[in-house]
């Protein structure tokens, strides 16, 4: 599409006057001193062909966007019986909430909450070390973006550990149920290091396009998954990407989306394009004000919503 790198310039030029609003997640210290005026988009189409603007091939902390991955490394291993350990409901509940928990024995809604996303990392670690299983998870997003070059940041994943209070206490209640199978420590390892992984706007849009393909790459041709099981991880990705904001995501965007703590936000357009935002103020349910505003911006101006 021809206008696209004109559409992505517009959205930026008319919502970056807002990129003060919202407020940046100050859980830890280097998060917390993210500037919040860093806004960027990209757009990457099934021809392989970016449009881009703005802070867009910056790094910054993906955080919850790396549920998605390890959703799909998880079901790569273990196929549907990931379903026996976790839900497929959105939870209507904030993102690090323990309130399901007790009356629904330790079982997760879905694998978009901490909760869930903890089991799924246990189901990564399976036969495996917290070394190896993290090393797999950087390079499964490494070939998905066909980019060697993503990292995780050190510093993000010591201070995740060292704050990560409410996880450890998550993790612990659903070991408490026998619902992991390896040690907490080994789980929140893996959990904390995935949070850390540092990505662009177009590194993400580009990790993200298997979902819009079919689940085939094709810019490389790699076969990630079938297209039944990326119709699956989209339906997921909308109905609970969003946490208590999910509805609302749908409503004014309409298409797939996860979002970070981290103020990004991957977003499936099926049959047209993957999309990166990053702004790092949140709204109140912790997901990007801007990023949010811009994918409405740009599903309505391409009428991109799956509805
Ligand atoms: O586990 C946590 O709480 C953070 N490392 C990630 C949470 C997150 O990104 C929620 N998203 N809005």
């Amino acid at each position: 599409m021809a206008d696209l790198q004109a559409l992505v310039e517009e959205i930026h030029h008319t919502l970056k006057p807002r990129t003060g609003e919202g407020k940046v997640a100050d859980y830890i210290p280097s998060l917390a001193r993210v500037d919040p005026n860093k806004f960027g988009i990209a757009v990457v189409d099934l021809d392989g062909n970016v449009y881009k603007t703005g802070d867009c091939d910056e790094a910054f902390s993906i955080q919850s966007v790396s549920k998605v991955f390890t959703l799909t490394l998880a079901l790569g291993k273990h196929g549907e019986t990931t379903w026996n350990r976790v839900g497929r409901e959105p939870s209507g509940s904030a993102f690090n909430s323990i309130v399901q928990l007790e009356h629904e024995h330790g079982k997760p809604r879905n694998p978009f909450i901490n909760a869930g996303a903890i089991v799924i990392s246990d189901s990564v670690l399976a036969g495996h070390t917290p070394r190896e299983a993290i090393g797999e998870i950087v390079r499964f997003v490494q070939y998905l973006a066909d980019d060697p070059t993503i990292a995780i940041d050190p510093e993000v994943a010591r201070s995740e550990a060292a704050t990560g209070f409410r996880n450890m206490a998550l993790a612990n209640f659903m070991k408490s149920y026998g619902k992991l199978q390896h040690p907490v420590d080994h789980v929140l390892g893996v959990y904390f290091h995935q949070c850390a992984l540092a990505m662009s706007c177009t590194q993400l849009a580009r990790a993200g396009l298997f979902l819009a393909a079919n689940g085939k790459n094709p810019i490389t041709g790699h076969r990630v998954v079938s297209s039944q099981r990326a119709r699956r991880i989209n339906a997921l990705m909308l109905t609970c990407g969003h946490y208590d904001g999910s509805g609302d995501f749908a409503y004014h965007v309409g298409l797939p989306g996860k979002s970070g703590v981290g103020g990004g936000i991957m977003a499936v357009a099926p049959g047209k394009a993957s999309v990166a935002v990053w702004s790092p103020g949140l709204n109140q349910n912790g997901n990007s004000l801007v990023g949010s505003l811009a994918l409405e911006m740009l599903a309505n101006k391409t009428g991109w919503s799956v509805f």
